[in-house]
């Protein structure tokens, strides 16, 4: 099967916990390969491009707030099915949900709720590719869409 990106963040809460070291192992443990990794203190205007898609939801203030509190660890994760994977691994946005229903997902493990919930993951090869190509610029990961072909 052939091998999938996608691009992973342990967000501020995840990195102030100290929940670094955990999730690492959870991944490695998980068949992935963390083929990049940074880390970075996002400003505003970064996180402004990087969740355009909610720029009009009410919350979207507090994610910005969030976001730039303090460091996060980018990755890009590779192994076949990354992008659904990584998702399932993680459990649903809402870490108070994802405690009930995913137990052993990472969010249930280290995030709070919708907004502190310690881990983003892409959620399509579409998101996949603009996000890994937003903060690693010479990764081409070869999803094209169709009315781009
Ligand atoms: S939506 O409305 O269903 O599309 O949004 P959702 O997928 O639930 O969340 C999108 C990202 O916004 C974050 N989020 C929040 N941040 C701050 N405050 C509140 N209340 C809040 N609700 C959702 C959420 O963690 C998602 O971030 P990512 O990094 O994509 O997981």
């Amino acid at each position: 099967m052939e091998k999938e990106k996608t691009l992973a963040m342990i967000k501020p809460d995840g990195f102030s916990g100290n929940y670094m070291d955990k999730i690492r192992k959870v991944i490695l443990e998980s068949g992935f390969d963390i083929i990049r990794e940074m880390m970075v203190r996002l400003d505003a205007g970064k996180v402004t491009q990087f969740y355009a898609e909610h720029s009009k939801k009410s919350f979207f203030p507090s994610l910005v707030e969030y976001m730039t509190s303090g460091p996060v660890l980018i990755m890009v994760l590779e192994k076949p099915n990354a992008i659904s994977d990584w998702r399932a691994l993680i459990g649903p946005t809402d870490s108070r949900k994802a405690k009930v229903s995913h137990p052993n997902s990472i969010r249930a493990m280290c995030g709070l709720d919708s907004a502190k919930n310690c881990v983003h993951g892409s959620d399509s090869p579409q998101s996949a590719a603009r996000e890994i190509s937003f903060f690693f610029e010479d990764i081409v990961p070869g999803f094209v869409k169709h009315d781009e072909l």
